[in-house]
């Protein structure tokens, strides 16, 4: 199989929906984990990286892949959730762990720790990507997006827990930031996740 066969399939078997994709992932946000865990699909667990086409997410939207049998959020932010996310102290996280597997453990969760670096831009820089695990550290429901919650950015119903804009835990039961994938950019549409 040609690369170009292996990523279209890629393509058309996880890029669920873009845009206003909060709405997809609102009706089954409580039951997800259990469906997941009762049937997982085989072909899903077996692949262990994945490419995504970001090239159709404008600024202020979010796409959810699935990977690993789990939902992926894929955001590009605006300016303003960017802003947000850097007018918080470290000090005020309840975890104040990236939580980013492409960083060094315990690296601060600053939102330059949490955003995914575009082609060509600055390391050390503000990205407006954000790919994060759509599940809550609480209890693993997938939140709601698209500014959810009382800090602009996720919301699980499912006990009340509240993430910012750069998916940080900022209030509610969940104990950790919504974790960061191993993810990079192949190239400037491509996301390569795992
Ligand atoms: S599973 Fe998200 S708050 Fe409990």
């Amino acid at each position: 199989m040609s690369h170009a066969e292996d990523h279209e399939g890629t393509r058309r078997d996880f890029l669920y929906y873009a845009t206003a994709g909060a709405g997809a992932v609102t009706a089954g946000a409580a039951i997800w984990p259990l469906v997941n865990q009762m049937n997982p699909s085989a072909d899903v667990q077996a692949l262990s990286s994945i490419r995504v086409d970001v090239s159709g997410v404008e600024v202020g939207t979010q796409i959810t892949v699935k990977w690993l049998g789990k939902p992926v959020f894929i955001r590009r932010r605006t300016q303003d959730e960017i802003d947000a996310a850097n007018a918080v102290e470290i000090s005020e996280l309840p975890d104040p762990d990236a939580r980013n597997n492409n960083l060094n453990p315990g690296a601060e969760a600053t939102d330059i720790n949490r955003g995914l670096l575009p082609p060509g831009a600055e390391a050390g820089t503000d990205s407006e990507w954000l790919v994060m695990m759509g599940v809550c550290t609480h209890l693993g429901c997938v939140p709601l997006g698209d500014g959810a919650g009382e800090f602009g950015g996720w919301f699980c119903p499912c006990h009340g827990s509240h993430y910012d804009t750069a998916g940080r835990i900022r209030k509610g039961p969940a104990p950790e930031n919504l974790h960061v994938p191993v993810s990079v950019f192949e190239d400037a549409n491509t996301i390569k996740l795992g």
